[in-house]
């Protein structure tokens, strides 16, 4: 579905995306796992052509999204949901409209017809009667429902979640955790999960992608990943923090330099 090939981002004297190579697997799930910092946003506004990168090609159904204008890369933002972290419902409309929102925006459909998609999508997250609510009364858990309901409004093929259970409390994690998967499953659709949370990656992942300050240092099958032998990855899954994983960006050259040189 999507196929990433020699990806590089810097910020100045950072490298967010080091020469990245991977690739995402129609109707699975696949969770960028990594701690904080080591690129996993940047990559993934970069799978949804909203960011550029400085070289490197992301094949979108086999089509460059570096490559497009603005106006090709508009029409194939349509086949893809997003759900942003800290959910990005407009705090001035219902939920109703929050979630008719992108059908408004990007077609004529009826009124009446908007409302059976609204509904239906409402039904799918468990939020059914929640129309007239305002974001402000929703709990933390409620909203990225919401904004869950808003990203498949538009049947999207894939979607993209950045950390969509961070500031959760572990019941809600639970739900989003098995709502990104029976998604998955019920639209037959390709899913991308952000995440630094172990715990919540194994129970949704189909593949995992860990990325360690800009370099992929593991790609495989859920069960690969857990099997690794890779020191980092050892220590990464089982959150130990004595291990190789250093805790600045300038560490790390100095602990690649001893383990894999
Ligand atoms: N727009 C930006 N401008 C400057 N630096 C950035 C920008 N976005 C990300 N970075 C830097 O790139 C690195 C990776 O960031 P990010 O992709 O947000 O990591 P993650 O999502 O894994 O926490 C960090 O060091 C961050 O400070
Ligand atoms: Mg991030």
């Amino acid at each position: 579905m999507i196929k990433v090939e020699n990806l590089v981002k810097k910020y100045g004297s950072i490298v967010a995306s080091n020469h990245l190579n991977c690739h995402f697997e129609k109707g699975k799930v696949t969770v960028i796992l990594g701690g904080s910092g080591s690129g996993k946003s940047t990559l993934l506004r970069q799978l949804t052509g909203l960011e550029k990168p400085d070289s490197g090609a992301v094949y979108f159904e086999g089509r460059d999204l570096t490559k497009l204008s603005r106006k090709e890369l508009y029409g194939l933002r349509k086949k893809m949901g997003m759900l942003f972290q800290g959910s990005a419902l407009f705090n001035y409309l219902n939920i109703y409209e929050n979630i008719a929102f992108p059908l408004r925006e990007h077609t004529q459909i009826a009124d009446n017809v908007i409302k059976t998609i609204v509904t239906m999508k409402l039904e799918m997250v468990g939020l059914r009667g929640t129309e007239a609510l305002m974001p402000a009364q929703l709990s933390g858990g409620m909203m990225k429902r919401v904004g869950l309901a808003r990203a498949i409004v538009m049947d999207p093929k894939i979607i993209f979640y950045d950390e969509p259970t961070s500031g959760l409390d572990p019941i809600s994690t639970g739900v989003i955790d098995k709502l990104i998967k029976d998604l998955n499953q019920k639209l037959n659709i390709t899913s991308v999960v952000v995440s630094h949370d172990i715990e919540s990656c194994f129970r949704i992942a189909d593949n995992v992608i860990i990325l360690f300050y800009g370099d992929i240092i593991a790609e495989g099958t859920a069960q690969e990943i857990r099997d690794s032998e890779d020191p980092r990855v050892i220590q990464f899954i089982n959150g130990n923090p004595e291990g190789p994983i250093p805790f600045t960006r300038t560490d790390k050259n100095y602990v690649d330099d001893i383990l894999f040189d």
